[in-house]
């Protein structure tokens, strides 16, 4: 595996405190344009992913969603008991107003919410039987730390379905890195309206992320059994990884 320094900060295992919190104050900028770019550089297909993420929970079960980011996956889910974590005041502060107007307007009661890292979730262990981390395992600073934290708190039985940038091998990785570098930079400018927007540097999120081979494995080592995670079609953008705690 490459040195960090190497990389300004990241390999596929995680990235350094410097680093992530630039990568940090980059998708808190991403907020008033996060929804508009992410389905222009999907071609819509975020919409799909989510409503396939959110399929993995029957009604009535107690679920957690790590990294909420503004609630754009949170404020879709219907009909259970929803935790939305994420370390950024800011984030949780828009998610909380969208997630629970949208909950309102379903006669649903408010989420709960939290504010804290994947890699130290200050919540009991066994009391979730569902985890879901959309577009935000990417972006843990120790990702190996991260699961075992979500190991700890699902329940015997629970599971966990993470949905992030699809990265089959390091060949279509070079692939989604010119899409990253060229099209969704140019995306984000339209969008944005400036050549200074924060999709400059999530694009090097992407470049250090890891293979699907590489987290299935650190899935399985964390305990997670029914191990599963592939690139998603039509694109293959994007990637879906599913485990489960063993009962
Ligand atoms: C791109 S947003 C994801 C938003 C949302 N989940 C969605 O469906 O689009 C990524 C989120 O992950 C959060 N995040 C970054 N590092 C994290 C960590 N170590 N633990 C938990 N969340 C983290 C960020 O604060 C950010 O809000």
């Amino acid at each position: 595996m490459a040195s960090r320094s190497s990389t300004g900060g990241y390999d596929p295992s995680g990235i350094d405190l410097d680093a992530w919190t630039v990568l940090e104050a980059e998708l808190e900028a991403t907020i008033p344009h996060y929804d508009r770019v992410n389905r222009l550089m999907t071609f819509g297909q975020d919409r799909r992913w989510r409503a396939s993420v959110a399929a993995h929970a029957e009604p009535g079960m107690s679920v957690l969603e790590v990294g909420c980011g503004p609630g754009s996956f949170a404020e879709t889910i219907r009909g259970v008991d929803l935790t939305c974590l994420d370390p950024s005041p800011e984030m949780l502060r828009v998610a909380r107003k969208r997630v629970d107007a949208a909950r309102s307007a379903h006669g649903e009661a408010p989420a709960s919410y939290v504010e804290a890292l994947a890699e130290s979730i200050p919540l009991p262990d066994a009391s979730f039987d569902r985890v879901f981390c959309l577009f935000s395992f990417r972006d843990f600073q120790d990702k190996k730390k991260g699961l075992e934290e979500i190991f700890r708190v699902l329940k015997p039985g629970g599971r966990l379905v993470i949905c992030d940038a699809g990265k089959g091998s390091w060949v279509h990785g070079f692939a989604g890195r010119l899409w990253m570098g060229t099209v969704v930079q140019w995306m984000a400018r339209r969008v944005t309206g400036t050549r200074d927007h924060p999709w400059r540097g999530l694009a090097r999120s992407y470049t250090h992320y890891g293979t699907n081979r590489y987290y299935r494995r650190m899935l399985r080592d964390v305990g997670f059994t029914s191990v599963r995670g592939r690139l998603l079609w039509p694109f293959l953008m994007a990637s879906r990884f599913v485990g489960e705690r063993p009962k």
